[in-house]
């Protein structure tokens, strides 16, 4: 079990706030170094679950994939009874990060440099020459291989979804979710066998708490993407609400695709072409499920690591990886469920043509983060503006407002007491 609380060397940080409350972000929080690793400590690898993957991508015993928590490389891995581990990848010899490998299935987890290998639940097995050779040298007598382990996390499954935790003695993820994102969780995840159908990866040159924001912000969708704008995916005129949990860390943003057009909102929006028209319209056979209910889309951000995104047919986790304060690797992993027909996995995978790295709604988002990034870097004396529909948080029942990211600054700021 490893404990990461803050170290009397972090506490001299100076707070780049100058006001009270979370609806302006100053550059440095964005930028600096040094928020960077207490946001690492205290979030990362303090009481917060981290999303690594679906259980469906480790399908049998010794089936793994290596991802990381923050910045720390761990394997997600089946054992031997079906039970799921996440384990440091860091050798308890001399710390190699030993697996390389993306995915793979292994009888144990054998370190190149000197063979240590390992179980599925991370138990030290065997020691090459522990004994000595010829009676030289060896381990000490007292040595113990169960002293020896690797760092096991904190793992909870909920629904197929997987998750972990350095801090062993972090809420259940249903306490930490709350109850209305439990619920927009589990309105996708509802206990359906799911199926992987993908990846897709990209490194955005940005902070990772500007993909959050992206996601807590649904102000920009009916501006920014003119795909969603010209298709009628979403409007700002859609009916919509904004959910949060009691801490306003995470958040849900629900809306439903127009019927018929009530107001003419794309007036004036300069992304709003009307003579675009698409050469494939498969791409926007959208067929109703019944579990979605009256809402096409829920986007939910769950702090600090992962996106869950229904967007009509389109299905996808998105993993945040941050790589120090000015960049992040996010990794999407598309997915069905096991009861659809063949008709209904090849819209999904056509669907997701509209999200990922080059997506026709998403490739935007990416660059947008980099040039925010590149506004902070400019002048590390800005502070944002978020401060549309007040400066308060809570739930809300249109899209124009920048409550959820109020939300999240208000949380930060308690938990990194700055
Ligand atoms: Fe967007």
């Amino acid at each position: 079990m490893t404990r990461n609380r803050p170290t009397s060397l972090d506490a001299t940080i100076e707070s780049p706030w100058h006001d009270v409350g979370s609806s302006r972000v100053p550059s440095a929080v964005y930028t600096d170094r040094a928020i960077y690793e207490r946001e690492l400590d205290r979030i990362f690898y303090g009481p917060h679950w981290s999303y690594v993957g679906l259980e469906i991508e480790i399908s049998e015993p010794g089936c793994f994939k290596r991802t990381a928590v923050g910045e720390r490389s761990v394997i997600m891995i089946r054992n031997r009874k079906g039970e799921i581990n996440v384990l440091e990848n860091r050798c308890a010899h001399r710390a190699m990060r030993f697996c390389q490998e993306r995915t793979g299935k292994v009888k144990t987890l054998v370190c190149p440099y000197h063979q240590w290998n390992y179980n599925h639940d991370g138990k030290l097995l065997g020691v090459p020459f522990r004994n000595g050779v010829k009676g030289n040298g060896g381990m000490p007598a007292d040595f113990e291989l169960e002293d020896h382990g690797l760092n096991r996390l904190k793992v909870a499954v909920r629904n197929g979804v997987v998750f972990a935790c350095f801090d062993h003695d972090v809420e259940s993820i249903e306490d930490y979710l709350g109850p209305d994102i439990l619920a927009a969780f589990d309105r996708t995840f509802d206990g359906r066998k799911l199926v992987l159908h993908g990846y897709s990866r990209q490194r955005i040159p940005g902070n990772w708490k500007l993909m959050m924001e992206n996601i807590k912000d649904p102000y920009h969708p009916g501006l920014l993407h003119t795909w969603f704008v010209t298709f009628g995916l979403w409007r700002a005129d859609n009916e919509s609400r904004l959910e949060l949990d009691r801490h306003g860390r995470h958040a849900a943003m629900i809306s439903r695709r127009s019927e018929k057009v009530v107001s003419n909102v794309e007036e004036g929006v300069t992304s709003f072409r009307k003579n675009m028209e698409l050469n494939e319209p498969l791409l926007l056979d959208i067929v109703h499920e019944s579990w979605w209910g009256r809402d096409t889309v829920c986007m939910t951000t769950m702090f600090p690591n992962v996106i869950f995104q229904q967007q009509v047919n389109s299905l996808s986790t998105r993993q945040i990886l941050p790589l120090g304060p000015d960049k992040f690797d996010f990794v999407w992993t598309h997915f069905g469920f096991e009861d659809d027909d063949a008709e209904m996995t090849e819209r999904r995978l056509r669907q997701a043509n509209l999200f990922g790295p080059a997506g026709f709604v998403s490739a935007d988002d990416g660059e947008v983060i980099e040039f925010s990034q590149e506004g902070f870097e400019q002048d590390k004396n800005f502070s944002t503006l978020c401060e549309l529909d007040g400066t308060s948080v809570g739930p809300a029942d249109h899209m124009v407002t920048e409550t959820l990211i109020r939300g999240m600054y208000r949380y930060w700021r308690e938990v990194m007491e700055l």
